[in-house]
């Protein structure tokens, strides 16, 4: 059978890129953002988070966001949800796709959510039985796949175990997180090898923030294990604010280019990306 050559990036800036700004940056330059986005041929955009405005302030204005952005045939608007009232609140607002987020790390769990992890995978069945209802897509994030800014390494079986739990509870789409952007390729081959032995590499995505420079060797080594869906941001914005020491995401014009350099499809053209980074700088700068 011939190689997939088809990759799918999924563009997280207006959510993870947006999270950790702490200056106000308006509603309308949100739209426009994700507008730019789909602009530039970007099919899935992850484009706000229904979580508590108290633990997040930057995402307080999910609903305005979600329910005001650009709506195109082929693009799909996903929200990231921590509990059931958030999903209610992303599925009123015409989300097409939830984002649930666990941890390999009980530390970060604690820390970024307030319960542990097998409390967070409880809290996650109300979203899958609420999506199923809907007919909505469900993505489950394992945070601190190879590294937690809290515990230091993390075994690659216990990534696997919590991705199996995600699985379990219905998610069609695992994605594995290098929270802080440490992870060595040596060790993101580790960590799939065991996640492979639970979940195919087609219902695999990876997500690399890039704080030492290592996430493109990790994309290739996750195109190696068959993984065809990424994760990157706009113009590299980026951070948690319960990961000390996260960087940017991996930014979307480095990826869409090693990408195209090895031969793999993708739809995003950058001459238009380059509007949509323009802004995200201006989001930057003017905090
Ligand atoms: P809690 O304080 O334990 O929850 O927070 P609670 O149930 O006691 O609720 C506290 C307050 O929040 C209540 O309001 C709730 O109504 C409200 P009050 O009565 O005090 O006025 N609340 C909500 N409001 C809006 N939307 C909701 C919601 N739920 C409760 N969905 C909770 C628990 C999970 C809510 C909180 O810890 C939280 O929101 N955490 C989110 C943290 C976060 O967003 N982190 C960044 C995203 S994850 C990430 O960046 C990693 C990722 O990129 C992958 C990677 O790189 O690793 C995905
Ligand atoms: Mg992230």
């Amino acid at each position: 059978m011939a190689e997939d050559r088809n990759v799918t990036i999924v563009e997280v800036g207006p959510r993870d890129g947006l999270q950790n700004e702490k200056g106000v940056i308006s509603t309308e330059d949100k739209l426009e953002l994700i507008r730019l986005l789909a602009d530039a041929g970007v099919r899935r955009i992850e484009a706000t988070a229904f979580v508590s405005p108290k633990w997040v302030p930057q995402m307080t204005d999910h609903d305005a966001v979600m329910r005001n952005a650009v709506r195109r045939p082929g693009l799909l608007l996903s929200a990231l949800v921590p509990n059931e009232k958030g999903a209610l609140a992303a599925i009123a607002a015409g989300a097409q796709e939830l984002a649930v987020f666990a941890s390999a790390s009980e530390t970060f769990a604690q820390k970024n959510t307030n319960c542990t992890i097998a409390e967070s995978i409880e809290r996650f069945r109300p979203v899958l039985t609420l999506a199923r209802e809907h007919g909505l897509p469900v993505r489950g994030y394992v945070s601190c796949a190879v590294d937690c800014p809290y515990e230091g390494a993390i075994n690659p079986a216990a990534v696997r175990e919590v991705a199996e739990s995600l699985v379990g509870i219905g998610c069609g789409e695992i994605a594995v997180a290098d929270t802080i952007g440490r992870a060595r390729p040596e060790r993101v081959d580790a960590m799939l090898a065991a996640v492979r032995q639970s979940v195919l590499a087609d219902h695999l995505a990876c997500h690399f923030h890039d704080t030492s420079g290592q996430a493109l060797a990790n994309v290739d080594v996750a195109l190696g294990h068959g993984v065809r869906i990424f994760d990157s941001a706009v113009a590299g914005l980026g951070g948690c604010p319960y990961a000390p020491g996260a960087a940017g995401n991996l930014a979307t014009r480095d990826l869409v280019l090693h990408l195209n350099d090895r031969g793999f499809r993708q739809p995003v053209d950058l001459e238009m990306l380059a509007l949509a980074e323009a802004l995200a700088r201006q989001m930057k700068a003017s905090k």
